[in-house]
């Protein structure tokens, strides 16, 4: 089997990290050979990236942009192509879809200059996006009670730049409808888990 290029995104507490373990067990119960991985992050360098890019620091969105891509080039060379090229599944838990919902909806960044920016970049796109959708005001009361005094820089945004990161996202779901699912994340866990499973199984059982 060819390796699938699979992403999971989601605005904050849309339960991905629950959505994707249970993903990786029902792969790794089926013998589908895949790894997990991250972005910003997934590779030692893409993981201090990922500590400068949430640390408490402010930067604007280009150098945001830019940090995030640099860590992009370094896991998709050094993990995600490699393990495609071994025909293995790759499940990587945010994306491109990340950049232009975050850097571009949310912070205001030119949407097509940035899609090219992103892409000229890296040009290798998923074979399928979950995106989980969580209304923000439900996302947000997840994460408080979970961390608390522990959010990161994006989490610790106001609801408004939620709010801009959601519809960025629905309106990027809406363009690329074959590539970028929406799912109900209100839903329970099995539910949410089965359908992943379906789309994920049409995609597999198409290549
Ligand atoms: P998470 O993976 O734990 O959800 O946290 C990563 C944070 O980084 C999240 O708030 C979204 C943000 N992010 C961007 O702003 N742009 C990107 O391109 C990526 C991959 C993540």
């Amino acid at each position: 089997m060819a390796g699938v290029f699979i992403t999971l995104e989601g605005g904050e507490g849309s339960g991905k990290s629950c959505l994707i373990e249970a993903l990786s067990s029902w792969m790794a119960s089926s013998t589908l050979p895949h790894i997990v991985t991250r972005e910003p992050g997934g590779t030692p360098v893409g993981e201090k990236i990922r500590e400068l890019f949430l640390g408490a620091n402010t930067m604007g969105p280009l150098t945001e942009t830019l940090l995030l891509l640099a860590a992009r080039v370094e896991h998709v060379s050094a993990i995600v192509e490699p393990a495609l090229k071994r025909g293995q599944i790759v499940l990587c838990d945010r994306y491109v879809d990340s950049t232009m919902a975050y850097q571009g909806f949310g912070r205001g960044m030119d949407i097509e200059p940035l899609w090219k920016l992103a892409t000229d970049v890296v040009p290798l796109l998923p074979d399928l996006t979950l995106y989980l959708d969580v209304p923000c005001d439900v996302g947000f009361k997840r994460v408080h009670k979970r961390q608390q005094e522990r959010r990161d820089r994006l989490e610790a945004e106001e609801l408004s730049f939620h709010e801009r990161v959601r519809s960025g996202f629905l309106a990027m779901a809406a363009k690329s409808p074959s590539r970028i699912v929406v799912l109900d994340a209100l839903q329970d866990k099995e539910t949410l888990f089965l359908q992943a499973q379906e789309h994920i199984s049409r995609v597999l059982y198409a290549s």
